[in-house]
């Protein structure tokens, strides 16, 4: 029996899947990390403490795996942050991570300095906060001298990979997810990185995702109770991973996230940028496939942050309370709209200077109106990304529903009434993890092709549909929730001044 290993680097936890060559789950392992916040709005991670809770994981995982030889391991992970390593390829500070929202002058000088065409031509995104591009060049005007000591600039999940192999790399995903890159050549975008003046010898050498990009060391091998020399492929970003865990590789089927954060993702067969840059097209996994995708930042957040707000974080019910109350308030949670723009936000708007809202607050209202409120403002703001991505011609004609927040019966609904359209979950767990460890299976050959691994992924599904009357009282609402940004979006701007 093959038995590949997906790590999956997340922004609170990494887990580690093994899988079978069907994609049975046969262990799993996890271990949380912190963000830290050094000063309002920032977010950085340590690097060391991505590697002792993976070796804490792989360990865990393969405990209840049953100890047997591995074959091969893939990554998945969370993708635009940055990790500076020196000559001796150890971390040069903390990583700032993809959350980071101290870039937002950044991001307006190099749009304005590439021009939102060769952007669109280019790199297939606007540069957005926490993105590598604008931190670099944060970097080099508040902290020279770190930038000065740095020998390449990695994404979060290449630092993990380096200190399993002990080489230096990254691949075409999580590069593209740099603003830095040029999508259609799958190579770092040498006018790019010349328009910003920044140094050549920080990019590193780009492998696409299933290319064998090294070989366990003795002393990995040792620390994580692991074979010497288990190939190990270059991976990609987590929402690529995940696209593959679900088997969406060519274009049609696309999915819709809610997690901490909430994505619309579509695999493409060419790259085709939104022209207005509201939405990001970036390599995908197959190298010869691309997707496009709206994220938000605080999807799954918003909810987590009322659940803190009324003090039931340590109760492990909290979310189903939440939605019970939710569910006892009806659509419209009575004239309260909600806007989920917590930490800025990216598709549509990009605007790190966003800030969330509640809109119609009146007396009666009460903390099921705010879930509810809460819930709805995230689906309105799923419809603003599928409105974009629609207008822009992509096909999408079914959604595969996936993350935390839509395993919620109350939230998909309301998700699936508000989009008027029919979700598809699926049954199948750990999915970016799975996707890691499958394109470990393609690195080795355990697959002829992504298609063929795309048939062992694939699970039943359970289909969620829209109802027509609550679809037709959204569709009226949302005429409201898309009035709020632009009205709002002056003070919001003074006050993060
Ligand atoms: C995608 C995004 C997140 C991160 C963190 O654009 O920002 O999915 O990859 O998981």
């Amino acid at each position: 029996m093959t038995r590949l290993l997906g790590i999956d680097l997340g922004t609170s936890s990494v887990k580690a899947i093994i899988i079978d060559e069907q994609a049975h789950i046969l262990g799993v392992g996890s271990r949380e990390y912190p963000i830290n916040v050094p000063q309002p709005g920032w977010a950085e991670q340590n690097p060391d403490d991505w590697w002792q809770a993976t070796i804490l994981a792989i360990r865990q995982a393969q405990q209840q795996a049953g100890q047997q030889p591995v074959d091969a391991i893939g990554f998945s992970g969370q993708m635009h942050g940055t990790v500076l390593i020196d000559s001796r390829k150890q971390p040069i500070g903390p990583a700032i991570i993809w959350a980071d929202q101290r870039t937002a002058d950044e991001v307006a000088e190099i749009t304005e300095i590439i021009g939102v065409d060769q952007l669109a031509r280019i790199a297939g995104t606007a540069p957005a906060a926490g993105f590598m591009g604008p931190t670099v060049c944060w970097l080099r005007k508040h902290d020279p001298a770190r930038l000065d000591k740095a020998r390449a600039c990695l994404l979060p999940k290449d630092y993990v990979r380096l200190r399993l192999t002990g080489d230096v790399g990254t691949d075409a995903t999580d590069a593209s997810s740099s603003a830095l890159f040029d999508v259609r050549q799958r190579q770092w975008s040498d006018v790019i990185l010349e328009a910003l003046d920044l140094p050549d010898h920080l990019w590193p050498n780009v492998f696409e995702s299933a290319d064998v990009a090294g070989a366990l060391t003795t002393s990995a091998a040792e620390v994580l109770g692991l074979e010497v020399g288990i190939p190990v492929v270059a991976g990609c970003g987590d929402q690529p991973a995940q696209a593959v865990g679900n088997g969406l590789i060519d274009p049609g089927i696309g999915s819709i996230t809610i997690g901490t954060g909430g994505q619309l993702f579509a695999p493409q067969s060419r790259p085709q940028a939104d022209p207005l840059l509201r939405l990001h097209t970036f390599c995908h996994a197959p190298a010869d496939r691309w997707f496009i995708m709206g994220a938000m930042l605080s999807a799954g957040l918003s909810l987590r942050w009322l659940r803190d707000l009324h003090g039931m974080t340590a109760d492990p019910d909290a979310y189903p309370k939440l939605s019970a109350l939710a569910a006892a308030v009806p659509p419209g949670a009575d004239g309260l709209l909600f806007l989920p723009y917590l930490v800025g936000e990216r598709s549509p708007i990009m605007d790190a200077r966003a800030r969330g809202s509640f809109v119609g607050l009146a007396l009666g209202h009460g903390l099921g109106h705010m879930a509810r409120a809460i819930m709805e403002g995230v689906a309105f703001a799923m419809r603003q990304i599928l409105d974009v991505m629609l207008g822009v011609d992509v096909p999408v004609s079914q959604l595969l529903a996936s993350g935390g927040g839509l395993a919620a019966p109350l939230w998909r609904q309301i998700v699936a009434d508000v989009l008027n359209r029919p979700l598809l979950l699926a049954s199948g767990q750990e999915r970016a993890g799975v996707g890691a460890a499958v394109i470990a299976g393609v690195g080795i050959g355990t697959y002829s092709s992504y298609a063929e691994a795309r048939r062992a992924v694939i699970t039943p599904y359970e289909v969620t549909e829209p109802d027509p009357q609550r679809a037709a009282f959204y569709d009226e609402h949302y005429q409201r929730f898309l009035q709020l940004y632009p009205l709002l979006k002056p003070v919001m701007h003074d006050l993060t001044r």
